[in-house]
Formats: structure tokens, sequence, C-alpha cells
């Protein structure tokens, strides 16, 4: 989406969001842009699905033709170099940083799992997070201000099964079942935590902590009281993926305590947030807390909790997944749910079928 044409109006945009919300919270958030490659999932922008690497399960959920074949080696050095080309523009129009994307099944964390991929994006732990680390090595080579930070959304545990999983613990002959009660695979941080300190040795100095994918595996990815239509069945109890989160980013925040790290999930927890992420924090748990969709139905939520005396209950996201579900079929995102005023017609006509991708 970041190329010289597009580059004013993004812009545009940043500024508006910096003075806005200096003019509204009396300070400049930092503000980074995401490198993003939605490979399997590219048919929402309209293109063809493209693959790093084959994962049955979630290729026949996108309805990716069987014949399509797979990315070749030249291919995703492209994609490198194009990440890096929109990293250079994003310091150029003044963003803060980048966030090399590594989650949720996308391009670059499907490659992180990418066993069975021959040549030199698949098969060994090196060959399999160099995309990242040559993203995160292009990106400073071409913009050496230290200014511009380094930050990354990562999957510490995708609960995908061996061997197409990342984080999850490796399945021999000898061991029948590595899946908790629920049926998740076991997580295994061993090699997350390594690429967390390689990310350290290139100046990475914020992760944003992430699991699962909002593609099958979404009760993992953010808890929720409603699926979208049309899911897989949630079969844990979402307290048990907001656990799961917190449990995961403190074993990683603890391990690489020089990276800043917050979790994922909270907004499950509705009027106890500030509770659970004020107790992670002072446990050395995170350095803060993210809020993802929270930040779409109640995004004053984090200035009533510093100014005005608490959170007003009847503001809180209620878990109910419209926000994902209209984006999947193409929708504008929002909370429809909170902000009838901005969203209401677009819900609307969700409703009445008019929005298909
Ligand atoms: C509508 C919607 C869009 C999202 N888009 C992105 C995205 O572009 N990049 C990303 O890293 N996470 C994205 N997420 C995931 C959130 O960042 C977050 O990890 C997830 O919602 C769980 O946190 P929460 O419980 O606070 O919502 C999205 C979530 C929702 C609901
Ligand atoms: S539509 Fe609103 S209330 Fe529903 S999950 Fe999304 S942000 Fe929360």
């Amino acid at each position: 989406m970041l190329n010289r044409s597009t580059a004013p109006a993004i812009k545009k945009l940043l500024d508006e969001t910096r003075g806005e919300a200096g003019r509204v919270m009396g300070h400049v958030p930092l503000c980074y842009i995401q490198l993003q490659e939605s490979g399997r999932y590219s048919r929402a922008t309209g293109a063809k699905p493209r693959l790093a690497a084959r994962l049955p399960e979630f290729d026949r959920r996108a309805k990716v033709p069987d014949d399509t074949p797979l990315l070749s080696d030249g291919e995703l050095e492209e994609v490198r170099d194009r990440f890096v080309d929109a990293a250079v523009l994003a310091y150029e129009i003044g963003f803060d940083g980048v966030d090399v994307k590594a989650c949720h099944r996308y391009l670059t964390s499907d490659l992180l799992a990418a066993r069975a991929r021959p040549g030199r994006w698949g098969g060994s732990y090196e060959n399999r997070v160099r995309m990242v680390l040559e993203m995160l090595d292009g990106v400073r080579s071409k913009v050496s201000d230290p200014d511009f930070q380094l930050i990354s959304r990562l999957n510490l545990y995708d609960a995908i099964e061996w061997p197409h999983g990342w984080g999850v613990k490796e399945e021999t002959a000898k061991e029948e079942s590595l899946k908790d009660e629920s049926g998740a695979p076991v997580p295994d941080l061993t090699e997350p935590l390594k690429l967390l300190e390689q990310m350290k040795e290139r100046g990475v100095v914020y992760v944003s902590t992430t699991c699962g994918t909002p593609y099958g595996r979404a009760w993992v990815n953010r808890p929720f009281a409603r699926g979208a239509a049309g899911a897989p069945d949630m079969p844990e109890h979402p307290m048990k993926g907001v656990c799961r989160g917190i449990e995961l980013t403190a074993a990683a925040q603890k391990a690489v305590p020089d990276i800043a790290m917050s979790g994922f999930g909270y907004s499950w927890l509705g009027e106890f947030i500030p509770n659970v992420a004020s107790g992670v924090i002072r446990e050395g748990g995170a350095a803060f807390v993210g809020l993802g969709r929270e930040m779409l139905a109640y995004p004053d939520m984090p200035r009533d909790i510093l100014e005005n005396g608490g959170i007003d209950r009847s503001k809180l996201c209620v878990t109910c997944s419209y926000c994902s579900e209209v984006m999947a079929r193409g929708g504008v995102v929002g909370c429809f749910i909170r902000d009838g005023e901005a969203y209401g017609e677009i819900f609307k006509a969700y409703r009445a079928g008019k929005i298909v991708r």
C-alpha cells in the first residue's frame, strides 16, 4: 500500500493522527507502519493467493487452488526487497519505525514454520527465520538513523500441529500426543526465544507478542464471546486463551528483558483489563499492554482509567467478532456495536448481504 504515489496521502494521515492525538491526549504517540504480505490471504486485496509454504488445513479453508505453485526463491527475495523499499519510504514520510510482521500465518509467519520448503527459505531454523532477519538487516542498512525504530509483531506460538506449526513441541514417534485437553498443541518457545535474541542483536526495541491466527485458530488469537460466522467452534473457554497469551508473553519477556514486549487478547477481560494489566506489568510479564478490539470499541478507555475515575462499562467491547467478520468479507473495519454513528450503515448493509468480497 505504501509506494511513491500513495506516500503523500499516507503522510497526511500520519500527520493528522499525530495532530489529533496531541490535541486530545496531550502527547504525540509513536507511530509505526506494519510490513505485511498476506500470502494465501492476498485475495482480499484482489490478488491471487501467494504461497510461501503449504498449510493444508488453511489452504483448504482459504480455497487456495490445489495447483497454486509455491513462490520461488527469487520471488521471495523480491518480497523482502519490497518490504525494505516500503520501510525507506516510511522513514522519509516521518514514521517512527517499522513493524517487521511475523505473525498470524501470513507470508513471513508461514516461512517461520516452512520445514518442508526446499531451498534457502525453508527447512533449517536458519532458513526459516531468514526473511525476518534479512528484512531487519535490509531496513537498517538503508536507514541508519537510530531514531527510526525496528519493532516486530511476532507469533510466539501458532497452535498449529507439528510439523506445520511454529512455537509448538516437536512430535516424535515415541510420544503419542502432545496436545492439551482442548486439543491444542503444546507450546515450545525454544525457536521463538532464539529469534527474539537475534532480533535484540539487530536493535529491535519492541515486540508486540501474539499467538494463533485469525483464520482457524481465532480463539487463540483473540478470545471471544461469539465467533465470526462460519469459523470453527471454539474448543476452550476464552479465559484459557487469555491466560495462555499472558503466560507465553511473560516467559518471552523474562527471557529477553532488553526488548519491551506487550501482550494481546486482553479485550475479553473488559472492565478487569486495568487490574490484570497492572498485575502483569508489576510482575515483569510485559513492559506494557496492547489493546486491539477494545481500541475500536472504546478508544478513550486508557484516558478514562487515568483521568476520569475508571471505566464506563457501557462502552466496552463485547467480543462479538463482527469487526473481524465484516473485515473478512471485504467491509470497512470499526466497532459495529459501540460506534453506530460511524459504522451503523455499513453494518446494516452487511446484515442485508450487501457487502461481499
Ligand atoms: C478487526 C481486526 C483487525 C486486526 N488487524 C490486525 C492487523 O492488521 N495486524 C495485527 O498485527 N493484528 C491485527 N489484529 C489483531 C489484534 O492486534 C489483536 O492481537 C487481537 O485483536 C487480540 O487482542 P484484543 O483482545 O485486545 O483484541 C486485528 C484484530 C481485529 C479484531
Ligand atoms: S464489533 Fe466492536 S464489540 Fe464486537 S468485537 Fe469488534 S470491537 Fe468488540
